[in-house]
């Protein structure tokens, strides 16, 4: 059995239309609240689990792979995972965003020490420490864009989209450091057991994900 960790909401929706054209798709009717799907090949089943918890089951072998995003497996480290694929499903990009009343540029310029909210702390220390900008960093679990306007910090680093969710809380994007999409992971112990049936399912999603690009 293989078995293939999804998070509910955007990976789930992305992900199925690549496994149908691998030629899996869901057995039957769902009804929302199962953790444990069943799919027309009796040999893959899939779990759903919270999206930053995708590589700690792909980890520990609790799924044979799985699908997360670029921000989750940085965040995560990609201890003992395997990525061979980017699926180039959901789609966004990491940023610095700050108030209009804040001149980012300039504070970055005269080497200010910024205190930045995230729930991305590993990126974003990456990124500051790359271009020489002391920070604080605020670790936090959602709703980032809160922080800047009620003082907690200067900025945020969040993932963005349309941009629509700055806009609604007055925040402008000042700075895109990374590109985000969603990645194939993989247990590199199932691998070697389960080779034989893992490495021709990880090949039919990439040739899927590559075709999606090309239409
Ligand atoms: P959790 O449930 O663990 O808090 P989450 O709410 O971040 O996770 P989703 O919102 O489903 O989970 O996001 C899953 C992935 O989709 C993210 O890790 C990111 O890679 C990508 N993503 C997040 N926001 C967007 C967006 N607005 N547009 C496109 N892709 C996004
Ligand atoms: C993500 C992210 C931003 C938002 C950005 O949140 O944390 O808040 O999407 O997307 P935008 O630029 O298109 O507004 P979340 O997944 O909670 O929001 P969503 O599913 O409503 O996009």
């Amino acid at each position: 059995m293989i078995t293939l960790a999804l998070s509910k909401g955007r990976i789930l929706d992305d992900t199925l239309p690549l496994l149908e054209q691998a030629g899996i798709r869901l057995a039957g009717k769902a009804s929302g609240r199962e953790l444990i799907l069943p799919t027309t090949d009796p040999q893959v089943r899939i779990i759903i689990v919270r999206a930053t918890d995708v590589p700690t089951y792909v980890q520990y072998g609790g799924a044979d792979l799985g699908v997360a995003g670029r921000d989750v497996l940085i965040e995560h480290g990609g201890d003992g995972l395997y990525q061979p694929v980017d699926l180039g499903i959901a789609r966004c990009r990491m940023s610095v965003a700050a108030p209009e009343t804040f001149d980012y540029k300039a504070a970055v310029r005269r080497g200010a020490r910024l205190r930045i909210a995230t729930k991305y702390v590993t990126a974003a220390r990456r990124h500051f420490a790359a271009k020489g900008v002391h920070v604080d960093l605020i670790k936090l679990y959602g709703s980032m864009e809160l922080a800047p306007l009620v003082g907690l910090a200067d900025a945020i680093v969040d993932l963005v989209s349309t941009g629509n969710t700055l806009r609604a809380n007055r925040l402008v994007e000042v700075e895109h450091f990374l590109d985000i999409s969603a990645r194939v992971a993989v247990n590199q112990a199932a691998l070697k057991l389960k080779g034989e049936r893992l490495r021709p399912l990880i090949e039919r999603l990439d040739a899927a994900a590559r075709a999606k690009v090309e239409s």
